[in-house]
């Protein structure tokens, strides 16, 4: 079992990767300082993994809240059954919810800790790779509103992640490849060595051979865990993880969050960042080549579809979140390994790196 810190003063927290730690329940026990335990799943997620773990918590108090599985229902509402449930139990501030799920439930279950009693506990259980390589790590939680995604949310910290690798046995391709997009984005921007030993292991992830599962969500979480303790709420740094999102963000909401998965937008948007750097003349073609060839071998798309217009996505990119004071920033790259944040940029370029992704431009290779 690898075991890393986050390293954020009191706030600090284990992480622990491994093949099958979840097995007799032996870590989850250690990690669990309160008696009164709420689980909260999933209705895909619970026949899978809820009753192995409620028996390795037989000696706690434990309760359990399954939500319906789904983007849609990151929402106020049902982070509110996740509160109702706490408050039906007579659960103290002094509890501990478990997340047990994707990012999804990661991040409802998150908000939901940072909000009972103006904080309690909670465990982070990720269940897909893209939970195990960014949403489980570094104390992002949120809900959607319906005018915009994350819009309401909280930094707090979980008190210890458990990645077991075993997991994603269950999990199916596409969510797999759409989590390999995330662990990509760590090479891109900080970590080239990585990147190197992701285009010659890629193989091996694809087929869940679990030793490469486990270093690359090592690797991922020691680069995440780096970022987040130098910027824990996003002031600087942390920016850099969001790279390939605007473009991916401005997909996501132009297919109405239909048909596309996150990590799938976010692997065209890191894509589609990669080859706007080249027009800018930071980044080598070749280089650009190397990662349209791994996100390919990832089973992740390189197109855009086909109902998204240059001048549409251009539109949506100008109202992400991550524009600063209506100018939009974006984060690029100088090299495999090197990332920037940058606002100053020539919008043709941009334009024409959009087009290049139209599928109506078969020239654009
Ligand atoms: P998800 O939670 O929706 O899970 C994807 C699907 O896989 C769901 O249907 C889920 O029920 C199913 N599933 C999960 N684990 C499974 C398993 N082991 N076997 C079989 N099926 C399983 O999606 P996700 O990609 O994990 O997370 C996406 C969410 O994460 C988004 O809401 C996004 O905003 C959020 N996110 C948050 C952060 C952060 O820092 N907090 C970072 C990235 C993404
Ligand atoms: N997923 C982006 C972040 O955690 O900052």
């Amino acid at each position: 079992m690898r075991k890393i810190k986050v390293d954020l003063g009191v706030r600090s927290y284990p992480i622990f990767i491994g093949a099958g730690i979840l097995g007799s329940g032996e870590l989850l026990v250690e990690q669990l300082s309160t008696r009164q335990v709420l689980i909260v799943t999933n209705k895909t997620i619970e026949p899978l993994y809820l009753s192995s773990m409620q028996s390795a918590l037989a000696d706690r108090n434990v309760k359990t809240c399954v939500l319906p599985d789904g983007e849609s229902y990151k929402t106020l509402e049902v982070m509110q059954d996740i509160i109702t449930a706490l408050l039906e139990h007579r659960f103290s501030r002094d509890c501990c919810l478990i997340a047990l799920g994707g990012g999804v439930v990661g991040d409802i279950t998150g908000f939901a800790a940072a909000c009972y009693q103006r904080g309690a506990q909670y465990i982070q259980v990720p269940t897909t790779l893209l939970a195990q390589v960014d949403s489980s790590v570094g104390g992002k939680t949120a809900v959607n509103h319906r005018l915009g995604k994350n819009m309401i949310g909280a930094f707090h910290q979980p008190a210890a992640v458990i990645a077991d690798i075993k997991v994603l046995d269950t999990l199916p391709e596409r969510q797999l490849s759409a989590g390999l997009a995330e662990v990509i984005k760590y090479g891109l921007i900080r970590d080239a060595e990585f990147f190197t030993w992701l285009e010659a292991n890629i193989h091996k992830l694809k087929a869940r051979d679990a030793d490469a599962l486990i270093y690359a969500v090592e690797r991922s979480c020691l680069n995440k865990a780096a970022v987040v303790a130098a910027d824990e709420t996003e002031q600087g740094l942390r920016a850099i993880l969001n790279y390939g999102h605007t473009f991916g963000h401005a997909i996501e909401t132009g297919l109405d969050y239909q048909g596309w998965l996150h990590g799938e937008a976010v692997g065209l948007g890191m894509l589609m960042a990669a080859e706007f750097s080249r027009r800018l003349g930071w980044l080598t073609a070749e280089s650009v080549g190397r990662i349209r060839a791994l996100l390919e071998q990832a089973g992740l798309p390189v197109r855009l579809p086909q109902s998204l217009s240059t001048s549409m996505l251009r539109e949506l990119m100008a109202v992400d979140k991550k524009s600063r004071q209506g100018n939009l920033f974006l984060v690029l790259l100088k090299a495999i390994g090197s990332s920037v944040v940058t606002g100053d940029f020539n919008n043709q370029y941009l334009l024409e790196t959009i087009d290049s992704f139209q599928t109506s431009m078969p020239g654009s290779d």
